[in-house]
């Protein structure tokens, strides 16, 4: 039986994409600070910004491990003016810091079975969103971090995949960090992007979605490097690399920027 370790089980795609696996015959170990409701998921409790605590999780799972699944996050929102500076290391050390914690203890357990590592990136660290600047600062760094890791496990037969959902319709809407107070100079703006923001996420893809992407990746011999969820986030990271980027920045400020 293989194991798989998927970060963020709790709730949303992680749990969804947990519970997938478990039916599948895989040994699914959850960790995430909450126990979530799923009795097919050994959860594990661990803060992924804690790295004693990553190492901690990882040392209570015997078993070789044969995937990894960064997929723990948040979401941030605000005019980068106005944004204080705890939240932008709240959201760095959750949705960066954590997958690098979790990849520094993953590694030397995946070189034994030449395992897969799975990095939850996002749609928005390739189109950047107004007033979620923070949010696709970090999934394109995660994006980019997998590229440069992905060549250096090269030699040890380890993969790495960073997985791009769209719009999800998860708790994520509901826990995205939002700002206390909005000035006067950015708050019609910034009220109407997240609405829309808002709007598209509860009306988006069923988590299973994205569960179906993960398990497609962990069959395959030769896992892609970069796979967005859904034909048309394939569309939209296509016509990206065509398009000129001043335009696809300007199309950007009419959805969400205006
Ligand atoms: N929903 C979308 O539209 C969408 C789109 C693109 C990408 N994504 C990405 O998909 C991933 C999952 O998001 P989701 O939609 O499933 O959101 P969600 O329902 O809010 O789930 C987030 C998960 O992350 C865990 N988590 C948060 N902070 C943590 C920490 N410090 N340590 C350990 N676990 C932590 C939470 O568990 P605890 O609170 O119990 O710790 C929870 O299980 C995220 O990386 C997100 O950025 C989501």
């Amino acid at each position: 039986m293989k194991t798989i370790v998927i970060t963020g089980a709790s709730s949303g795609i992680g749990l969804v994409t947990g519970e997938y696996l478990a039916k599948q015959g895989y040994l699914v170990y959850g960790l995430s600070r909450t126990k979530g409701s799923s009795t097919l998921i050994k959860y594990l409790s661990c803060d992924v910004t804690d790295s004693e605590q990553v190492k901690s999780a990882f040392g209570q799972i015997k078993e070789p491990i044969d995937v990894v699944i960064n997929n723990a996050g948040m979401g941030i929102s605000g005019p980068v003016e106005f944004t204080p500076k705890e939240e932008i290391d709240q959201i760095l050390s959750v949705n960066l810091m954590g997958v690098v914690n979790v990849c520094q203890e993953a590694i030397p357990r995946l070189r034994i079975t030449k395992g897969k590592i799975i990095n939850l990136g996002s749609i928005a660290g390739e189109l950047a969103i107004p007033f979620q600047s923070f949010y696709s600062l970090v999934k394109a760094a995660v994006a980019s971090f997998s590229e440069g890791l992905n060549n250096e496990l090269r030699p040890f037969g380890i993969k790495v995949t960073v997985v791009l959902p769209g719009d999800t319709k998860t708790s994520f809407t509901q826990n995205r960090q939002k700002p206390k107070v909005i000035d006067e100079l950015y708050a019609r703006r910034f009220q109407r992007s997240l609405a829309k923001m808002e709007e598209d996420e509860q009306k988006g893809k069923n988590p299973l979605t994205v569960a179906k992407t993960i398990s497609r990746i962990i069959k395959r011999k030769h896992p892609p490097l970069k796979v967005a969820v859904g034909w048309e986030y394939k569309l939209f990271v296509f016509l990206k690399r065509l398009l000129p980027t001043k335009f696809v920045n300007w199309l950007l400020y009419q959805l969400y920027g205006r």
